[in-house]
């Protein structure tokens, strides 16, 4: 059996926060942010919301748009870097807000911004296994409540938001055709919140010295964010006996048009196959990949049959890839 993705759909946080807002509380300027980012504005959650508040609108977005209710979900499964809480789960509260009471399992899986990437193939290889029939999988992240909004070289980045995607039965051909994930944590400390875990409790003095926001190299995380995309994605298409100009669209993580052009550069794509939306919502880390997907499918913009390059790199380091054909539901639409 193959699996793929049935449906998508996300949700963003009305409030904007644009480059000027920023101006105004760093020293930092809207020409170098969009020089150096390409980002113009990101959405921030309000007050009192958490991640899972966005996941499950998402959810609810995607599950309407698969013609199924939330009980047909046999798993569930939501990525996350910022969670509601260090326990319990994100997931399992999610599952609480769509009403899916012990019809299903549900758990939180940490990738940082290679999150969706690496749930992909956690949730196609679930339904491949004939396990499970649809599994829900969510990116969700308020990065906003972990950004330091005194340090102008991470408050410019992040943004919050949540995307969706069912992940169902599809016909021969079509799916998540290869995945491919890896993990090098011996460069933890170039992208991380330092403290508030087992390794760094939080204290006072953590807190005073700003070591629960995220905390980050961004000149040494951009140089191993292309590189190790480059590669992974060189291997993974050859792998598969595909040539990069097989590839209808690019749809990597939004962490920053530069790098996503330098990956573009290097493996020989072309800049119309690649997809950007980092302009309006910023880096949205496990969120960014299943935002884009919702947005290219509701303007109609993945065709059946299109072949679709998909990656992420996130703190850890990990990375993910897959190739994926668009389409082939095997329910021949709606249920
Ligand atoms: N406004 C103005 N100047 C700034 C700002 C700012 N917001 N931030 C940094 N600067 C200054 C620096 O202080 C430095 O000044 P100096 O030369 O006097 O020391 C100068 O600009 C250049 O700084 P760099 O860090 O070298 O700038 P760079 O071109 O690398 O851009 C950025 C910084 C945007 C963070 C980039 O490195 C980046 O995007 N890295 C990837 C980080 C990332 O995306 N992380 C997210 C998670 S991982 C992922 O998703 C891939």
């Amino acid at each position: 059996m193959r699996a793929g993705i049935i449906a998508t759909g996300s949700f963003l946080p009305e409030r904007r926060l644009t480059n000027h807002d920023l101006e105004r509380m760093v020293d930092t300027s809207d020409e170098w942010i969009v020089e150096r980012t390409g980002i113009r504005e990101r959405r921030i959650a309000n007050e009192g919301e958490a991640s899972s508040d966005l996941g499950a609108r998402a959810a609810r977005a995607a599950l309407e748009r698969a013609g199924l209710a939330p009980d047909d979900i046999g798993l569930l499964i939501v990525a996350t870097g910022t969670p509601d809480r260090l326990f319990p789960s994100t997931a399992a509260r999610v599952a609480d807000l769509l009403g899916l009471e012990r019809t299903c399992g549900a758990f939180d899986l940490l990738a940082a911004c290679a999150g969706f990437n690496y749930g992909l193939e956690v949730a196609a290889r679930m339904v491949e296994s004939g396990r499970y029939r649809y599994v829900l999988l969510i990116g969700a992240e308020v990065l906003s409540r972990f950004v330091n909004y005194e340090d102008r070289t991470t408050c410019i980045l992040f943004g919050d938001g949540a995307g969706a995607a069912v992940i169902g039965p599809v016909a021969d051909g079509y799916g998540v055709l290869d995945s491919q994930l890896y993990a090098d944590g011996s460069l933890a400390n170039l992208l991380e919140i330092p403290a508030g875990g087992s390794l760094r409790p939080a204290s006072e003095e953590t807190v005073a010295s700003g070591l629960h926001y995220i905390v980050m190299s961004g000149r040494e995380v951009f140089r191993h964010a292309v590189e190790r995309l480059a590669e992974a994605c060189q291997e993974i298409l050859a792998r598969n006996g595909f040539d990069v100009s097989d590839v209808d669209l690019f749809v990597g993580h939004q962490a920053n048009a530069r790098i996503l052009r330098a990956v573009a550069e290097r493996i020989g794509l072309p800049e119309s196959a690649l997809f950007m939306n980092i302009d309006r919502y910023g880096n949205t880390s496990s969120a960014s990949v299943p935002i884009a997907f919702d947005e290219l499918a509701r303007e109609g913009k993945l065709d059946d049959g299109a072949l679709v390059l998909t990656a992420g790199f996130g703190g850890g380091f990990v990375w993910a890839t897959s190739i994926v054909r668009w389409g082939g539901d095997a329910r021949n639409g709606a249920r």
